[in-house]
């Protein structure tokens, strides 16, 4: 047992939550939502909110690495994202170049992995670069995977997976009536990295828009109204908390 203390507002009575060692989710993944409101509620740009965001991320990895998760993946950017205003995306953009650039030694230095899921060939080049300097300084790590979802979308991950797949049937290196979940999987960007077995959103929406979706078919799911930037350790801890006491059947009984 890992003992993990939440405490209250009034910080005056402490609840414990006690975690279970033996049963941290092995794959926890995070919709980051709420920045914008977040950042709206303090009369600031959103953009202000998306770079609060970033300190969450930072706490969240650290507390993930301490608890032993194995994989977490985070939701930065989506296929539909670039729909919003346009000095909006470039924020993101720059957040991610900049995130890359000013942790990645210190990431590398704690042993995480690091990959991206998505296609990294529409971002700008200063961000592929980086991208492509991080997967490759931390490839040999051997601590948890960070998984960063950007230009990331499941639909859009599934039909590239239906198109690899068939282009290997077309030159004979898969029979097509041979086609299995496992065969298929290898084309998704999570080749090798297991179903996430949490999925966490903050900020009280109660949807999966586009993330993971072959991946999420047994995920339990937990959402919280705090918006990301609002996002504590005691956030996750109690993530993990209702986790723990779920009953996972799996379509079984
Ligand atoms: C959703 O909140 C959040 C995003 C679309 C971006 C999340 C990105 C970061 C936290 C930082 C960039 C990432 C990295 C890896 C450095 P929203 O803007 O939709 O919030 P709202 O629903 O309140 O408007």
């Amino acid at each position: 047992m890992l003992d993990i203390f939440k405490t209250n507002k009034s910080r005056k009575n402490k609840e414990q939550i006690v975690l279970d060692k033996e049963n941290i989710p092995k794959h926890i993944a995070i919709i980051m939502d709420g920045n914008g409101r977040w950042a709206k509620q303090r009369n600031l740009p959103r953009t202000m909110g998306h770079k609060a965001g970033v300190e969450t991320i930072r706490k969240v990895i650290k507390e993930s690495n301490k608890l032993g998760i194995k994989y977490l993946t985070l939701y930065a950017f989506s296929t539909e994202n670039w729909k919003r205003p346009n000095d909006e995306v470039s924020a993101l953009m720059k957040l991610l170049v900049e995130y890359l650039k000013n942790e990645l030694e210190e990431l590398n230095k704690n042993q995480v992995v690091i990959n991206i899921l998505g296609d990294i060939d529409k971002l700008p080049s200063d961000a592929q670069r980086e991208i492509k300097k991080a997967i490759v300084t931390t490839k040999d790590n051997i601590g948890i995977s960070l998984n960063i979802a950007f230009n990331y979308g499941g639909r859009d991950e599934i039909l590239r997976a239906v198109n690899l797949v068939l282009e290997e049937v077309k030159k004979g290196n898969i029979n097509e009536d041979s086609i299995s979940e496992d065969i298929f999987e290898k084309y998704l960007y999570t080749y090798n990295i297991p179903d996430p077995d949490l999925i966490i959103r903050p900020s009280g929406e109660q949807r999966i828009s586009n993330f993971l979706l072959w991946q999420c078919a047994y995920s339990e799911f937990w959402y919280s109204n705090v918006c990301w930037p609002d996002f504590k350790e005691e956030h996750l801890h109690k993530a993990i908390y209702d986790y723990q006491h779920r009953d996972r059947r799996y379509g079984g009984v």
